[in-house]
């Protein structure tokens, strides 16, 4: 059985932050946007309202250069200083500006502000994709000797850095059942310094109860990170739980059209001051041409996230019943072990469902995902095209029968990604392909 929740209609108020969002990422004039005559220094526009009032408006600029209404696209590797008094109070913290393009650019400054504005943060930082942005973090944050604890459901790359890199500088690494709060408890040390789940969790879909996650952290005095890429900040804000920081591959409903790679990691202003200085060391930094991408695609974020929600619930329910599928993994389906924690924390569940095919193989069932008409053949999730793909053939193919199993990655997987057609040339689709 599916949950039948109500996507849209009576949830503006739950989308609505009650926080205020902090001057570093809503106010904050820009250091590059001109002064418009007669109206004061410009100001960071609309980090109140809901998410959809966001996405257009907040991080942006009220007056732009030429009064152009979209975010010109600066593209400069570095910033022109007018004098040497002008360097100097530039490095004496007396202005804040541009000084070189490793360190950021008026087109990042706006969605990054877009960005913390809709996940309730103080404030957010892009990087060049969302690997990129839990290597930066994880390098500023870590040192030989610490340890960290992640549950075990997660992205194979993620799972990858954590345990075979970070161990190489002298980070160990602790993996626990995905929300089994009592091994988290127990693999905590004097030398742990973050807690990582994602919610859900991929491919499995996995819902972690944010508020208990957070208040482990706390207890314990260990920072906390949730991957919420497949949740977005439309369906959950893991930072009103208490999480300390949320990451995203921005990659996928972020920039929302399978066509640019980003990432962002949203928190506190002084505990992200240290991950930005990294990162300027790092130069996984967005061009300029891809901020404007990200921007642009965010405008429609609040749309696009209606409609993922819809068609994934949609084609869930669809699945459910299906004769050939013996498994639905999908944070709003009731037959999944964490429906009742996604109910009561998210606002929607998405657009990535997981499914199994009754007494098939792994051939059975790449027939199937090849008779796909409408859904794409592709790794990734998240954007306007539906994707399609077998997990054992496209992430797990080169891991070994037992950690296949050991990661949960069943032969008879297919995880499918809705996108933003029509629901019912969505279910047409995968009733013909089922018929494979
Ligand atoms: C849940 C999750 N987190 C992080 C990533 C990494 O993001 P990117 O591909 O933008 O580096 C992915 C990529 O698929 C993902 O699915």
């Amino acid at each position: 059985m599916i949950t039948n929740m109500t996507i849209d209609s009576d949830a503006p108020d739950l989308r609505r932050s009650s926080q205020p969002v902090s001057p570093v990422s809503g106010q904050t004039p820009g250091p590059s946007d001109p002064l418009p005559a007669e109206q004061g220094p410009p100001t960071r526009g609309a980090s109140a309202g809901g998410p959809s009032t966001q996405c257009v408006h907040a991080g942006e600029v009220r007056q732009k250069s030429e009064g152009a209404i979209s975010t010109p696209i600066y593209t400069a590797s570095t910033f022109t200083f007018e004098s040497t008094d002008a360097i100097l109070r530039f490095v004496q913290g007396d202005e804040q500006r541009e000084e070189y393009g490793r360190y950021g650019c008026p087109n990042e400054k706006s969605v990054e502000a877009k960005l913390a504005a809709l996940d309730h943060a103080e404030e957010a930082i892009l990087y060049s994709s969302g690997m990129a942005a839990i290597v930066g973090l994880l390098m500023t944050k870590l040192s030989a000797g610490d340890e960290i604890v992640f549950f075990d459901q997660c992205y194979h790359r993620s799972r990858e850095f954590c345990s075979k890199h970070l161990s190489r500088f002298g980070v160990i690494t602790h993996q626990v059942p995905t929300g089994d709060f009592d091994a988290l408890e127990s693999a905590i040390t004097s030398r742990t310094k973050m807690l990582v789940s994602e919610s859900p969790t991929n491919p499995h879909l996995t819902v972690v109860d944010l508020e208990k996650f957070a208040a482990v952290g706390k207890a314990n005095e260990v920072e906390t990170l949730i991957d919420a890429t497949l949740a977005t900040p439309f369906n959950i804000n893991p930072i009103d739980f208490g999480v300390d920081y949320v990451w995203h591959s921005a990659t996928k409903y972020l920039g929302g059209h399978n066509d640019l790679l980003a990432g962002v990691i949203c928190g506190r202003h002084d505990s992200l001051e240290p991950v930005r200085g990294m990162r300027g060391i790092l130069g996984s930094i967005n061009s300029p041409q891809n901020l404007y991408m990200l921007e642009r695609g965010l405008k429609t974020f609040g749309l696009r996230m209606q409609r993922h929600n819809e068609n994934g619930l949609a084609v869930a329910q669809f699945l459910e019943k299906h004769p050939r599928v013996s498994r639905v993994y999908y944070p709003g389906a009731e037959s999944h072990p964490t429906s009742s924690i996604a109910r009561q924390q998210m606002r929607g569940f998405g657009g990535l469902i997981t499914f199994e095919v009754k007494d098939a193989d792994w051939k059975q069932t790449s027939r199937i995902v090849d008779a796909a008409k409408l859904a794409r053949i592709a790794p990734s999730l998240g954007g306007v095209e539906s994707l399609i793909e077998q997990p054992y053939v496209m992430s797990y193919f080169n891991y070994t029968p037992e950690d296949r199993k050991r990661f949960g990655i069943a032969d008879n997987m297919i995880r499918m990604s809705c996108g933003i057609e029509d629901t019912e040339d969505l279910i047409a689709d995968i009733e013909q392909a089922l018929t494979a």
